[in-house]
């Protein structure tokens, strides 16, 4: 199967040219060429989170990167608040607690993110010193208004910590003007990179603190790293670096605005065109992410056997995850995914559900995706 579509939230599709990028030889990690390669994309990426504080990049998965992100945001014995809305919450609270944090969860219904006024309530009752939260909740598709809550807490001297994994490249971040003390992602979802970078990025005049240190996860020796790759610390990824470099080129020519736009639109789409055909969101309106949609599967369809049905026509889809296994299934709409690729997938899953029994009008999901990516001009 050498061409399917690549629509599961994460790892997401890949440009060619970045693939080919990926591909060069590799460099020493201390090369001058390689450092220059390194630092251009550190600077790059503090355009993304848009920050002019530090942005470190490590070898991992995004769970590395929540790692790092709570060892150095989090003291033991901090009384802090986990915004749950899905799954990766406890990804965040796990992390917290093993710094010795001392964490509440509180978990919203499902299809549900948090609104500043509930965060309000919770920092005025808990009195919490930190927030954490994920800007897209990819278990669930839901998303969270990451700006009106970070003011909100900073007006409770709170800090703010967000897992933009499944965001960072798709939607807007902006961790100096919103307050954002911390925000983590990986490499294979919006920025369109392969799997295996951890990135943190940290708010301009936020000081990451050292004391849960570990071997790996050196705050001290990585920033010393991220400055030149010759104050070699731990090795680089160096190939993925070359795909970061890459991607990151194209993120910033098309211009993040313009980028977010074409999210929403693809996202809108998705969206509408899976109400066409009768099912039913996962997230409730106004909480809905722009780089993944979740739906429930209708009566009667088997997931394993929607997922091959569409295997079969080429298009790789996610199911769900935790107690929403067999239950919806997710698409994602990422990075470099296009029109193009919304439209095939939403005419694919016409005729699996068809095959599978489930009454569609064909074309009535097209159309309506076709109708919302006309009016968005693409
Ligand atoms: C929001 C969120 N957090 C955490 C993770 C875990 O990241 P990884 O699987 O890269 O370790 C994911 C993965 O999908 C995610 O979407």
């Amino acid at each position: 199967m050498t061409r399917f579509l690549l629509m599961i939230p994460g790892p997401s599709i890949t440009d060619p040219e970045t693939m080919l990028d990926m591909a060069k030889p590799t460099f020493s990690h201390v090369s001058p060429e390689f450092d220059a390669v390194h630092r251009e994309s550190i600077e790059a990426l503090k355009k993304v989170f848009g920050t002019g504080g530090d942005v470190v990049v490590i070898p991992g998965s995004g769970t590395a990167a929540i790692e790092l992100a709570i060892r150095t945001s989090l003291r033991a014995g901090e009384k802090v608040v986990v915004l749950k809305a899905g799954f990766f919450a406890d990804y965040l609270a796990d992390a917290a607690k093993r710094v010795g944090a001392d964490v509440t969860v509180v978990q919203s219904p499902i299809g549900r993110g948090f609104d500043a006024s509930e965060v309000e309530r919770l920092l005025r009752e808990g009195g919490y010193s930190a927030v954490l939260l994920q800007h897209v909740e990819t278990s669930v598709a839901v998303a969270n208004p990451v700006e009106k809550i970070a003011r909100k807490a900073k007006e409770y001297g709170a800090k703010v910590i967000v897992d933009g994994i499944a965001s960072i490249g798709g939607m807007d971040m902006k961790l100096d003007e919103w307050g954002v003390d911390v925000c983590l992602t990986g490499s294979q979802k919006a920025l369109a990179v392969p799997p295996g970078l951890a990135i943190v990025a940290y708010r301009k005049g936020f000081t990451p603190l050292s004391e849960n240190e570990t071997t790996y996860f050196n705050i001290s020796k990585l920033l010393k790293e991220m400055e030149s790759t010759r104050n070699y610390y731990i090795t680089p990824a160096v190939n993925l670096i070359y795909a970061l470099h890459s991607s990151l080129k194209r993120i910033i020519a098309e211009g993040l605005e313009a980028r977010y736009k074409r999210h929403e639109a693809l996202a809108k789409a998705v969206q509408r065109g899976l109400e066409a055909i009768g099912l039913k969101l996962v997230a409730e309106e106004g909480f809905r992410a722009n780089t993944v949609t979740a739906a429930y599967i209708p009566e009667g369809v088997e997931w394993p056997k929607l997922y091959a049905e569409m295997r079969a026509r080429g298009v790789e889809i996610a199911g769900g995850l935790g107690e929403l296994r067999g239950k919806i299934f997710r698409i994602g709409h990422m990075g470099e995914v296009t029109a193009n690729d919304v439209i095939a997938t939403l005419a694919a899953l016409e005729r699996s559900l068809a095959k599978l029994g489930y009454r569609v009008e064909m074309g009535s999901s097209v159309k309506a995706a076709q109708e919302v990516l006309y009016s968005y001009g693409v």
